[in-house]
């Protein structure tokens, strides 16, 4: 049965825009900056087209994959995005049980606003994935990690793509601020809490984020990126959290190798002095990285955990974090990067042993400018040479954008903003709607070009609007 309100996924967005208040609809909506990357993510689709074939037996049409152990129904899943109850009341578990239903596998965002043994409930035998920020503080990202293993979660997706936090006006011009009601569910009771306001989500000082986005430095109350130094990044840390170190090798990877140098020769650390009563330094070197940041001085972030000031982490490196992921993730998960854009990095992914890539540039919320994930992905296959998944995200607003991406050569795609849309139409039903569009228009793509299988879908079925493509 057919919801005759909303028969598109940009149907859906309109029926969402009415629904959300303005402080929600531009946190979701927005990208970075002028807003660019995030348009030719959906723009880059529409420079393709599709050649079908005909005359082939369509009559029997199979849209599932392997993904994660797991058939998928369709070759798409649910990105993960922060704080869905902004969207709507049941949140992330609507999406869960959406999906659930739908048979799709959903990622979960480390700052949702239901707790993941929750979410894993509502999922029941439907996989989920947990996408991760790898804090500075490793030791919250060590509780994080082994919960998610105890509830189930196949893998655990590296975002790799937010060193700093991306710039979105709309955001500071709203002085973004989680409702009092809702939480970053998965760290209530971590982090000192000494009763600050900014006690969810971001922290409410978005008049400092004008001054210090571009120092990525200062204030801890910032909304911009208040990152620290990493455990490992002077040489101090004595906790059961320290990371393991990876053994010092060629790598390519040139700049951050001369960069991690430079940090760590600092002959003068300085730690910053905090105005608060407490700081949870205690598992970190007391060494700033100086320089890094314009000269200014970086610090950890401290007090509650929230997206705006904890989620960035500008030490994240391959030699270090990778190695340090794929140990506490044990055999039990997956360890996946999201956020790779190019060959240079797929290739360094595979050689760090990752299980699989996103393509992503998180929705174009991070570096504008950057490549459409549809123009980035032909060099990440190309380079991954099959060795891992490529999966790809950003811009998929259609089934035949999954078709198209497919054909470009990913093996599967995860779908943001639709969803979170969805949710806000109508909670869990408004998600199914969405997966159900996606999954309807898929289906029909493939029959109508003339494609029986997913792993029939190649190069072969597309063309570039202007022919120079191929
Ligand atoms: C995101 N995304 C994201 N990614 C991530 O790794 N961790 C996160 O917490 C979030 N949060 C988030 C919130 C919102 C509101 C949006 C729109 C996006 C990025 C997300 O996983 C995905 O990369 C993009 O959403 C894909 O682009 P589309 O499908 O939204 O165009």
């Amino acid at each position: 049965p057919h919801d005759l309100n909303c028969l598109t996924i940009a149907e859906l967005e309109a029926l969402a825009y009415e629904r959300m208040d303005k402080q929600t609809r531009d946190y979701y909506n927005e990208g970075a900056d002028a807003g660019t990357t995030l348009s030719e993510n959906i723009s880059a689709y529409s420079k393709y087209r599709i050649r079908p074939r005909v005359l082939r037996d369509i009559s029997q049409i199979d849209t599932t994959v392997d993904v994660f152990g797991h058939k998928n129904s369709s070759p798409f899943g649910v990105a993960p995005t922060a704080m869905q109850k902004l969207a709507h009341s049941d949140g992330e578990l609507a999406t869960a049980r959406a999906c659930k239903s739908k048979g799709i596998v959903m990622g979960l965002s480390s700052f949702s606003t239901s707790t993941l043994e929750d979410v894993a409930e509502a999922s029941e035998a439907n996989p989920n994935v947990l996408q991760l920020y790898l804090f500075e503080d490793r030791a919250h990202s060590t509780k994080l990690i082994d919960r998610a293993k105890k509830a189930g979660y196949k893998a655990v997706l590296l975002t790799v793509d937010t060193p700093m936090l991306g710039r979105r006006n709309l955001e500071i011009r709203n002085q973004f601020k989680l409702p009092a009601h809702l939480s970053i569910a998965n760290f209530v009771d971590q982090g000192e809490d000494e009763g600050e306001d900014d006690n969810d989500g971001a922290s409410g000082s978005t008049a400092s984020t004008q001054t210090t986005t571009t120092n990525a430095s200062s204030s801890s109350s910032s909304l911009s990126t208040d990152n620290t130094d990493s455990p490992n990044n002077g040489t101090t840390t004595t906790t059961a959290d320290k990371p393991l170190r990876s053994t010092p090798r060629q790598n390519p990877h040139k700049r951050r190798a001369n960069t991690s140098s430079k940090r760590n020769s600092n002959p003068n650390p300085k730690p910053k002095t905090k105005t608060k009563t407490k700081t949870k330094t205690k598992t970190k070197p007391k060494q700033s990285v100086a320089g890094y940041h314009d000269g200014h001085k970086r610090h950890p972030p401290t007090g509650p955990i929230t997206f705006h000031t904890h989620a960035a982490n500008p030490t994240l490196s391959w030699e270090e974090s990778i190695p340090w992921l794929k140990s506490r993730a044990g055999p039990e998960m997956q360890v996946w990067v999201k956020g790779v854009a190019t060959a240079e990095d797929a290739t360094l992914a595979v050689h760090h042993g990752v299980d699989g890539i996103v393509v992503s540039n998180h929705g174009g919320r991070q570096l504008n400018g950057a490549l459409a994930t549809l123009d980035a992905l032909p060099e990440v296959v190309a380079a991954v040479n099959r060795e891992v998944p490529v999966h790809v995200d950003g811009g998929i607003r259609h089934g035949s954008d999954v078709f198209k991406a497919l054909a470009l050569g990913a093996d599967f795609c995860w779908v943001g903003r639709p969803v979170l849309w969805g949710l806000a139409y109508k909670g869990r039903d408004g998600v199914e709607l969405c997966l159900r569009l996606l999954m309807d228009e898929f289906r029909l793509c493939m029959g109508l070009a003339g494609v029986t299988s997913v792993k029939e879908i190649s190069k072969e079925y597309l063309c570039r609007v202007d022919r120079d493509g191929f």
